[in-house]
């Protein structure tokens, strides 16, 4: 039989990490010791509440059953009560709050709820890599929007507006910045809002690092027009260590949730109930949480800078998320260049900026994901990888 994928599937590739995983698998199982700076996935737990609400609940007979699409209602009040606390933005649980499993899904499911064939969504570049693939996915073009050093990572309005934008049906964005480590500020997120406001185009902010390495988050709900002219994603996968859980959100307008929900409804039969009761836990977590947290990730981000520095990258010393990114030297070619001769050379794996676009290709992007011993080891290796590279440099100058 000559089977075939779908067309569907030529406009995306296996993602990045899914291959890298695999040559790292391979190395350790010939014995060579990785240290895997790569992939933001929170190697801190939960709160202990958190996972004794998880346990109480699964103890339950009554908790096993198929859930409801749109979350049970505690979570729908905790997110709402959330927002409001945080960010001062008043959504009705019942109709401007939908639970997802992660907010990587809900990227997928507003892309087929709301975009087809002939339509365009503007994807940041670099990006998180699920936007253009969700939106090719649904079978519209991914249309790169430009993010540059030199314009500190800022959209370039002007330069979208000389562009024919009449199939634009919505934008993506998503602020703390992933993968410059940008800071999230209001005004962006306002002009965000002006822009889709003026063009008739749906802004998708995607929010899942606003707690992190950052004093002042902010949601794009909280802008004027936010509500009607953006709907915002969020997720407990970094703010509260639950990267496995799938805990996600999509709060916002309510005609694109009810679009998401009536997808949404044909594919998943709701989340176990435990989890969205654990989530409802860590979702009443109070400052100390976020205060213990990123003292940890504080430190991380010394050494991590510090490995920038070791490897000669330039880069902002202040930046938030659960990454650090620098600049690579030209003696690297790029970003992919420096990644490979370090994987094979010191077993230590960082993340090449180019999987995120073609402007992050001269870039690299580490992980806080590791605890401070592994950033010290993984500084002691790229510091002695650097000083070799030098010495071959001068080598090959003196031929
Ligand atoms: C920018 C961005 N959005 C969304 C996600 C997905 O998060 P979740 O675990 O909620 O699906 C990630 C994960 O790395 C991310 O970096």
């Amino acid at each position: 039989m000559n089977l075939q994928p779908s067309s569907r599937l030529d406009g995306v590739q296996e993602y990045y990490f899914a291959g890298k995983l695999r040559q790292i698998a391979q190395m350790r199982a010939e014995g060579r010791a990785v240290i895997n700076l790569g992939i933001g996935s929170p190697d801190l737990p939960p709160h202990a509440r958190v996972i004794e609400t998880l346990h109480r609940a699964s103890a339950s007979p009554h908790t096993h059953g198929y859930q409801s699409y749109s979350g049970i209602p505690a979570l729908r009040e905790a997110w709402a009560t959330w927002y409001q606390r945080h960010f001062g933005a008043t959504l009705n649980p019942v109709s401007e709050v939908l639970p997802l499993q992660g907010s990587k899904e809900g990227i997928l499911h507003l892309a087929m709820a709301l975009l087809g064939p002939g339509d365009e969504a503007l994807v940041p570049d670099p990006g998180y890599p699920a936007y253009a693939a969700a939106t090719r996915l649904a079978g519209a073009t991914a249309r790169t929007y430009d993010l540059t050093a030199q314009n500190n990572w800022q959209p370039d309005f002007a330069a979208l507006e000389k562009t024919d934008l009449s199939k634009v049906k919505l934008l993506w964005a998503n602020y703390p910045h992933m993968p410059t480590g940008t800071a999230a500020n209001q005004e962006t997120l306002q002009k965000l809002v002006d822009f889709g406001k003026k063009h008739g185009i749906l802004i998708v902010h995607d929010n899942p690092y606003g707690f992190i390495l950052n004093d002042s988050p902010q949601s794009i709900l909280s802008s004027d027009g936010g509500l009607e002219h953006a709907v915002e994603l969020n997720s407990l996968s970094k703010s509260h260590n639950m990267a496995g859980w799938r805990c996600g959100v999509l709060l916002g307008r309510k005609d694109v949730l009810q679009w998401v929900l009536q997808f949404k409804s044909n594919l998943d039969s709701g989340q176990f109930q435990p989890v969205q009761q654990a989530a409802v836990e860590a979702l009443s977590l109070g400052a100390d949480w976020f205060f213990e947290l990123n003292n940890v990730y504080r430190r991380r981000q010394k050494l991590a800078l510090a490995c920038l520095s070791a490897l000669g990258c330039r880069f902002d010393p202040i930046q938030q998320g659960l990454f650090v990114w620098g600049e690579v030297q030209e003696v690297h070619t790029d970003g992919f260049a420096l990644s490979d001769a370090l994987l094979e050379q010191t077993g230590v794996f960082i993340t090449p900026g180019g999987i995120f676009g073609k402007n992050g290709r001269s870039y690299v992007r580490i992980s806080l994901c590791s605890d401070e011993e592994i950033l010290r080891e993984a500084h002691q290796l790229l510091t002695t990888f650097s000083e070799q590279t030098l010495k071959n440099q001068a080598i090959h100058e003196n031929r």
